[in-house]
């Protein structure tokens, strides 16, 4: 089943090495904050770099729907006018945010503590996940939601006309969760407190102090313990969106397995928040190099050089699991081709993401031909070495872009070529994938 329209059978197939520069889209959790802190700030933000996949399209007009002027000035180029905290409007339509759990949670985050409701779907694979853990913290804040069983959307969400402010220890590693309740904090009188128990993305807290907001974040026994103060005015900005490292990695991937591949990424973002992979990929004998690095747009930023190497397997560290998360798909393509096991543990959030990420990684890699093992925490990839992969299968998709992508990067290094039965979710996150690919050297066709 597709996200929009009809699916795309994607196939890939080996050719020879990966070779220039791999410029990839601008960062999606930061694009998402970018619209909204602009929405929720007095004056006109402007972005660069912004990610114009449909993920972060679905927000620009969710914001639109709730009363802001988004624009779009250029590739890339928008212009935000914002409302101020406390300023949204109540929208005349259903918020669809298509395919995109942050974009749901983010939103429902930062109308929560307004007077206002709105209900909110999404596609089949959105509508599947569970929404409960971003609408019983925004309870506490006096906000009542009615959705599907389980939590599921669609879903209304009525807003707290006097929200109290609240300390929340998230029970998951889950950045949108934390984002969501800091949001709604926005709004909200006295201080907001979230504990996480393990750090995960921080861009909505780095984001909002660059908005004009107080915001401190404190290291306890508990975890990090992040005050925000309530109702402060947020200033608009200008935004310049760093590359996306999550999108780099399949350049990345793509080049280390590909004999004789040498390959640019410029400009990819080094948050230690999400440079869990390429920790992992060094510590399994990757050659990349972190060149020129820098500050871009409030991040640290560096131009990756990598070159095709030989890689082991390795037990992956489960503390390092948020800050690689979405990156498992493709390192288990990748183990599949390293030598010896690589052992994925503590990943269960992988479970709840666009699809089962952990089924839809096994079912896929046994389709082409390797032994995998899986718990309800766990995966466990026992490669077969560069050439040993046999591929030769169609894997199915799940409406999950980073399926599609990871299969099709195998499929370069398998023996017989790899099919997805729908790479249309890759344009979620990824528009430019095909291309991109392409211009490096891959053959990836439309079947
Ligand atoms: C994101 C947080 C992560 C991640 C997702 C983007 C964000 O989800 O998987 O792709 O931008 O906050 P969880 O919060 O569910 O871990």
């Amino acid at each position: 089943m597709s996200a929009h329209g009809s699916p795309i059978r994607m196939t890939s197939r080996k050719g020879g090495p990966l070779s220039g520069v791999a410029a990839v889209p601008g960062d999606k959790s930061i694009s998402h904050r970018a619209l909204i802190l602009g929405a929720l700030s007095v004056g006109t933000t402007r972005i660069t770099g912004l990610l114009e996949g449909q993920d972060v399209l679905d927000t620009a007009r969710a914001m639109q729907a709730f009363g802001a002027t988004v624009t779009r000035t250029g590739p890339g180029a928008w212009t935000v006018e914002g409302l101020g905290v406390g300023g949204f409007a109540e929208p005349a339509e259903v918020i669809d945010c298509g395919n995109s759990g942050t974009g749901v949670r983010l939103i429902m985050g930062c109308m929560a503590t307004s007077p206002i409701s709105a209900t909110f779907t999404g596609d089949a694979s959105l509508r599947k996940r569970p929404m409960g853990r971003v609408t019983d913290p925004l309870a506490l804040f006096g906000a009542r939601s009615y959705g599907r069983a389980g939590g599921r959307l669609p879903m209304t969400l009525v807003g707290a006309a006097e929200p109290v402010p609240v300390t929340y220890t998230t029970p998951m590693a889950s950045a949108q969760v934390k984002s969501a309740v800091l949001l709604a904090g926005l709004n909200a009188p006295g201080q907001t407190v979230v504990i996480e128990k393990t750090p995960t993305r921080d861009h909505t807290e780095r984001m909002l102090r660059g908005f004009g907001a107080e915001v401190t974040v404190e290291a306890t026994p508990e975890g990090n313990r992040i005050t925000l103060t309530g109702q402060p005015e947020l200033r608009a900005q200008e935004v310049a969106v760093p590359r996306d490292p999550s999108s780099a990695a399949f350049p990345v991937c793509a080049a280390l397995l590909v004999p004789g591949s040498d390959i640019l990424v410029p400009g990819v973002s080094q948050n230690p928040t999400r440079n869990g992979l390429f920790l992992t990929l060094r510590e399994m004998g990757a050659d990349i190099e972190f060149l020129n690095e820098r500050e871009e747009g409030g991040e640290p930023v560096a131009d990756l050089r990598v070159r095709h190497s030989a890689l082991t397997g390795i037990a992956v560290p489960p503390e390092r699991a948020a800050a690689q998360i979405d990156e498992y798909p493709v390192l288990a393509a990748l183990a599949a081709c390293a030598s010896g096991t690589t052992v994925m543990r503590g990943v269960h959030e992988l479970r709840v993401k666009e699809s089962d990420r952990i089924a839809a990684m096994a079912r896929g890699l046994e389709a082409c031909g390797v032994r995998v093992e899986e718990d309800e925490d766990t995966l466990i990839v026992h490669g077969l070495g560069p050439d040993g992969v046999p591929g030769g299968a169609t894997v199915a998709t799940h409406i999950d872009h980073r399926i599609a992508m990871s299969f099709l990067v195998l499929g370069l290094v398998s023996q017989q070529p790899i099919s997805v039965d729908d790479g249309s979710p890759i344009a979620t996150s990824f528009p430019v994938f095909e291309d991109l690919m392409r211009q490096l050297g891959a053959s990836i066709t439309r079947d």
